[in-house]
């Protein structure tokens, strides 16, 4: 103990005060940050002027006389997490993060006529690849096959959606794989396949079964999507979490900024039911979603919505709080569509000239959207969700307070943006980043600004919600967000847990 320590001590027994342990605890905790002498005569006045007067002293006590010193109970904690304390488990857990995709760097599309034949081109060859390694659908022919009779009158092929039409009970699909094309009908006489093609959108790539029918119609016995295998995926030894931000629209009016304070106090270890500390304790990574920022012009009249109308001034106040995780946290970065970044996906990583305060402020790992990385054996597929919208709008049955289930529909499809255009701008680059190759242990979007969990055969899938709350625009458009809840996965047993901070 310090000369100060014991000197501290002998003033108060000899003022006639025992020391409670916690007391003790408390002083020292208090005395890394402080002198102790002003302490120890502060808790001494104060003692002397409770009635009737206490024989030892309690913590209780010296937390007050600190608060009299101007030393709030905050930085006690602080200071107790970072001084002096038992390290926490993360701390000293080395990081195993491995970037698997990122599509910065790999962009520049001047979308030139020809760039959109070679993007819808590597879009087809990718998801044949991928059904071509499946057993039901590796023998596909062709739609020449098909058309020609094929065997006893029947096709199999892969092929691309080229339109769709719906008539009466009945649909037509336009399709095509690059040496013919052909009309198929989907009737209701077969609800399965009515029910699978009503949900098909232009520009998908999927697997028919049909039989010839007069002229050059095709009639559909089976659509088989590309889909994912049903499978185990990856886990980390131990148990360690992730935690999953997004669509924090720093700069909005109506950012949660008290709800983000304590994200952050709780990853201090300074707030949180014992449960809900020892995960702090032990999340290892952030993953940021997108949308850090609420950005400028995003849609019209903006402005009105913006309390920081500065994107510059928006990316230095992010960085602030971006700059208060831990420094034992990986924190991953994608942008989203409000991000200073070009808006046409895939998008490269938010370039410095606008977000540098965040990359000054701690170490980041800066990646596009979409993007992959392994986190301890754990494969995470990160997309902003910027097409969850389109999807939502061009599918039946799909809800905007379901997220998972829009995002189980991109599984399925093997492409993050099945329909070109609408609201998602994408970029007609040499290779189509959007198809979804690797199948992901845990997939996660943001965007639609509603959270929400699952398990879809085997793939976890969550999305991050917001930290933003309703804006007029979205009050405009009638959605309802579901903002103020942090996702946390368990990268030993890929269960997520949402914690609650509104
Ligand atoms: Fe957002
Ligand atoms: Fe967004």
């Amino acid at each position: 103990m310090s000369e100060e320590r014991k000197r501290a001590i002998g003033t108060i027994l000899e003022a006639g005060f025992q020391m409670e342990s916690e007391a003790f605890k408390a002083l020292m905790e208090i005395s890394a940050a402080t002198q102790l002498d002003p302490l120890v005569k502060e808790v001494l006045r104060v003692a002397g002027s409770v009635e009737p007067r206490p024989a030892s002293i309690s913590r209780d006590l010296v937390l007050r006389a600190a608060e009299h010193l101007d030393i709030s109970g905050r930085n006690v904690e602080t200071e107790h997490a970072g001084l002096g304390h038992r390290r926490r488990f993360a701390e000293d857990l080395e990081s195993e993060l491995e970037v698997l995709a990122d599509p910065t760097g790999k962009l520049g599309t001047a979308g030139a006529f020809d760039d959109f034949l070679h993007y819808f081109r590597n879009r087809f060859d990718k998801m044949s690849l991928i059904f071509r390694q499946r057993m039901d659908t590796r023998n596909a022919g062709t739609i020449s096959d098909a058309l020609s009779g094929g065997s006893n009158g029947r096709g199999r092929f892969i092929c691309m959606v080229l339109d769709k039409r719906e008539k009466g009970d009945r649909i037509f699909l336009t399709v095509d794989d690059y040496e013919d094309e052909a009309t198929v009908l989907v009737g209701r006489q077969n609800p399965t396949v009515y029910e699978m093609a009503r949900k098909i959108v232009r520009d998908q790539v999927i697997f028919i079964q049909a039989r010839k029918s007069a002229g050059p119609l095709l009639i559909a016995e089976s659509i088989v999507l590309p889909e994912i295998p049903d499978r185990k995926p990856g886990h980390a030894s131990e148990e360690i979490y992730a935690a999953l931000i997004s669509d924090v629209h720093v700069g909005s009016k109506v950012f949660l900024e008290d709800e983000f304070r304590r994200v952050l106090s709780w990853l201090k270890g300074e707030i949180g039911t014992p449960n809900q500390r020892e995960i702090a304790e032990r999340v290892k990574y952030i993953l940021i979603g997108g949308d850090l920022v609420d950005g400028i012009g995003v849609y019209p009249r903006q402005e009105v919505d913006l309390a920081v109308p500065d994107i510059y001034e928006q990316y230095r106040l992010a960085a602030k709080f971006v700059s208060e995780i831990p420094e034992y946290v990986e924190v991953v970065l994608i942008p989203g569509n409000h991000d200073a970044v070009r808006q046409a996906l895939p998008q490269p990583a938010i370039p410095k000239d606008f977000a540098g305060p965040v990359y000054d402020s701690r170490k980041i790992v800066s990646l596009g959207d979409p993007a992959e990385v392994r986190l301890h054996g754990v494969n995470f597929l990160l997309y902003h969700g910027t097409s969850l919208m389109d999807i939502l709008s061009g599918v039946p049955g799909l809800d905007y307070q379901r997220p998972v289930e829009v995002m189980e529909y991109q599984l399925k499809a093997r492409h993050l943006s099945p329909e070109y255009g609408k609201m998602t701008p994408i970029g007609p680059e040499q290779e189509d980043f959007l198809v979804v190759e690797r199948v992901p242990d845990v997939f996660t979007s943001g965007h639609i600004h509603v959270s929400g969990a699952g398990v879809y055969r085997g793939t976890t899938i969550v999305n991050s919600g917001a930290w933003q709350g309703q804006t007029d625009y979205q009050k405009r458009m009638g959605l309802v967000p579901k903002p103020g809840i942090l996702p946390v996965v368990n990268l030993k047993t890929l269960d997520v847990k949402m914690i609650n901070f509104q």
